[in-house]
């Protein structure tokens, strides 16, 4: 038996996002954003019709969840505020109740020893802006500048880690490239302007949030999704996997870290005649806007070999052109999900950051599984007893530990997610929590196996394995 003792002070906690949680969609004098719309339009595309109205109303019920969230361990925890609650058109007038419950939430976190880390952007693009063209349009860089800059002015005394994104490459991903968030289209030259002003967008928060001199930090947050070549010893596999990680990985990576686009992804939208339209000064803007810190999602790794199968040319160029995704013999796989649960991985993308990336302060922002049908583990008793749920932590955060032990700057290990949430699309269909919601009773909560086990392991900074 070994005892993982992480380091002192590490961050634990979960993460979450004011979309996802908050509930009140029509009320207090929020504004449409593009998953209200989208399901008065379409709820048929939501698991079982469950729109954004139906959260587990934090809105409400925060406080009652920052004790469930003491009694499972957490000195700290990561939401987002919604920007279509603070500016309801995008740009504009504030809304000032959304002022006030933001407030509030912040110092009841704070008053219960939980350190609030806040992210701006998580998927919620305001309808009004969307209309307009959403990240497609550069304006949308400067609403998002705006709105930026007045939540460090509102909430940046209490608030001391701010994040500009949640993974940015999924809007580019959902939006224009495989149809699984709004406006759901095929276009890889409208994704490549979207990523681009997403990543401008960053620089400049980070610039407003610098020269207001406020004494904390400010990152993003990305999906990291180590890519493995089906044989290592092959260079077609080599190159399709370095390919990949291009489009998925170091897109974002290098401009938020090293100031820079990947020479190979531009090399490669030259040739397609996609390059995004920019203006010549933005270069160095986002060269001179790094992250101070980097939050890292880490769920499953993609395996690549070699193109094999026929490029479809019915959409245009996708990066799909360029490797085929490998479905690796004999992977372990998450029954209830399908993802594939790689351990290992989390410690890959640690070292990758320590030795590529300056070893700059990191932490895992979210790692954890969601499963399908959960409550057939509930017990007599009400509880979910996820086993299951407790060995894929542990085993993460074994390789998190040998990657701190190897020098790894990793600060901190937040879970997805705090309680069962609603997932955009796939609205409730998998589980993620370490504390249950019950939607037909009024969305109680009870905590999960997990949670207690959670809270053992932040209470002695590590466990015994
Ligand atoms: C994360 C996102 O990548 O995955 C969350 O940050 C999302 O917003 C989570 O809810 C789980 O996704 P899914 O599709 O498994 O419910």
């Amino acid at each position: 038996m070994t005892f993982y003792n992480f380091p002192q002070n590490f961050w634990w906690g979960s993460a979450a996002s004011g979309p996802q949680t908050e509930g009140r969609t029509d009320g207090d004098g929020k504004g449409d954003n593009i998953w209200d719309y989208w399901y008065q339009q379409a709820p048929e595309k939501f698991f079982n019709q469950v729109g954004p109205g139906r959260t587990s109303d934090v809105y409400q019920q925060f406080k009652s969840d920052v004790q469930l969230m003491k009694q499972t361990g957490h000195n700290s925890f990561r939401t987002s505020i919604q920007w279509s609650r603070l500016f309801p058109q995008g740009t504009g007038a504030i809304n000032q109740q959304a002022v006030d419950f933001y407030n509030v939430y912040i110092d009841e976190l704070i008053a219960n020893g939980i350190e609030p880390f806040m992210n701006l952007y998580h998927f919620d693009m305001p309808l009004a802006l969307q209309a307009k063209g959403g990240w497609r349009n550069r304006e949308t860089v400067d609403a998002y500048s705006h709105y930026a800059e007045t939540c460090f002015k509102l909430f940046g005394d209490r608030v001391k880690k701010w994040f500009t994104h949640n993974e940015p490459i999924v809007p580019v991903e959902g939006g224009y490239l495989y149809q699984f968030h709004y406006p759901a289209e095929v276009n890889l030259a409208h994704a490549v302007q979207v990523g681009y002003h997403e990543t401008l967008a960053s620089a400049l928060a980070i610039q407003k949030y610098h020269a207001l001199n406020l004494d904390g930090q400010i990152g993003i947050i990305l999906n990291l999704t180590p890519s493995y070549p089906r044989d290592a010893t092959n260079p077609a596999d080599v190159k399709a996997a370095r390919i990949a990680d291009a489009f998925f990985n170091r897109s974002f990576l290098d401009p938020a870290v090293k100031g820079e686009f990947p020479a190979d992804l531009v090399a490669i939208l030259k040739d397609l005649a996609i390059l995004p339209t920019y203006q010549p000064t933005d270069l160095a803007l986002i060269k001179a806007n790094t992250v101070d810190l980097l939050g890292i999602n880490y769920y499953q790794p993609r395996r690549v070999k070699a193109k094999e199968t026929p490029i479809d040319h019915t959409n245009g160029p996708m990066p799909d052109d360029f490797f085929d995704n490998y479905d690796m013999p004999g992977k372990k796989v998450n029954p209830y999900r399908g993802w594939e649960i790689y351990a290992r991985g989390i410690y890959d993308i640690l070292t990758n950051v320590r030795e590529n990336y300056g070893n700059l302060p990191c932490f895992i922002s979210e790692n954890g599984m969601g499963v399908e049908g959960e409550e057939r583990y509930r017990n007599p008793a009400g509880q979910i007893e996820d086993d299951y749920r407790i060995e894929f932590v542990q085993d993460h955060l074994k390789y998190v530990y040998q990657a701190l032990q190897e020098g790894s700057n990793c600060l901190g290990y937040h879970m997805w997610t705090c309680m069962d949430n609603w997932s955009w699309t796939n609205a409730y269909k998998n589980r993620y929590g370490l504390i249950a919601i019950d939607l037909d009773h009024d969305c109680q909560r009870t905590i999960k196996k997990s949670g207690y086990w959670f809270k053992q392991v932040a209470d002695q900074n590590g466990f015994e394995a």
